[in-house]
């Protein structure tokens, strides 16, 4: 099943994240667009999964205008699980927007995701996407895009058009409001920027309160265009009618071709 967590590895690599250098990204998957390509996604899988566990999902939905690119992030010691390894897109140490962040990675992943994405022709609307800790790299690339920056001050270099977070939470909540609001630029990027959040009530790996508390900053912090979607029963997993509100939306605020399966 999508979106378990991974298998856990011995690993003997433990100590501070910052000092740690991962950079190997493991194989990436795409999967090209059935009609006409409108827009391209950058998909991120959840702890332990891998870009193939989520391409296979995304062929099947009925968005022939989408490409779907799903990287594979870095093994590297996860501080959640005691230091054991598996596949994540940056160090967690709780998964709540309480916690503290691993900004260094989540800058890093931030700017491979841009990357992929700086490559796709003009016309074409960029978004990304992703589940778990996936998700947060998604909704992170959202701040990022409506600040300008990453929090290591770089310029964040695409233009995106809509970010989807599932079963998720929003990292570096802290100094987000500063960021954001001390620019009229930033405010007017936040305010109407296309981001869909999405999290099971019954969900008890990321949990649902977090899920709705990183809703609720990103609302407070100028985040306007916000839709915030629940599911009950849902766990952390992602189930059919989830995914087909998904569709929808995107198909909304992408603006779409209508398909008509
Ligand atoms: C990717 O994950 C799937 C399970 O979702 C697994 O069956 C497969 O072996 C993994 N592939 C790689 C290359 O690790
Ligand atoms: C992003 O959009 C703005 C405003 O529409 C435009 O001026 C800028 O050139 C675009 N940047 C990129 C990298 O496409
Ligand atoms: C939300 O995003 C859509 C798509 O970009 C846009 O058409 C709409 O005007 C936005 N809404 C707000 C309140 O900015």
């Amino acid at each position: 099943m999508v979106g378990m967590l991974c298998m856990v590895v011995l690993s003997l690599s433990f100590g501070n994240w910052s000092s740690r250098r991962i950079s190997e990204y493991g194989r990436t998957y795409v999967v090209r667009p059935k009609g006409r390509h409108q827009a391209t996604i950058v998909w991120l899988h959840g702890l332990g999964e891998n870009g193939s566990s989520w391409s296979q999902l995304l062929e099947g939905l009925p968005l022939p205008n989408i490409k779907w690119i799903c990287p594979t992030a870095p093994t590297r010691p996860v501080t959640a699980f005691g230091g054991f390894t598996c596949t994540a897109w940056f160090d967690v140490g709780e998964l709540s927007a309480d916690g503290p962040d691993d900004i260094e990675g989540l800058d890093t992943t931030a700017a491979h995701v841009a990357n992929l994405l700086s490559t796709e022709p003009a016309n074409i609307k960029l978004g990304v996407g992703g589940f778990s800790i996936g998700a947060a790299t998604a909704v992170y690339s959202a701040t990022c895009f409506a600040a300008g920056r990453y929090n290591n001050g770089n310029t964040y270099p695409i233009n995106l058009s809509a970010v989807v977070g599932l079963s998720t939470w929003l990292p570096c909540s802290r100094n987000l409001k500063n960021k954001i609001q001390g620019s009229q630029e930033s405010t007017r990027r936040a305010a109407s920027f296309p981001l869909l959040l999405s999290h099971g009530k019954g969900d008890d790996v990321v949990l649902y309160k977090h899920g709705h508390k990183s809703a609720e900053i990103l609302s407070s912090t100028g985040f306007r265009n916000l839709s915030f979607r629940t599911y009950n029963g849902l766990g952390h997993y992602t189930v059919p009618e989830e995914m087909e509100d998904v569709c929808r939306w995107l198909t909304a605020k992408l603006g779409l071709d209508r398909s008509r399966s």
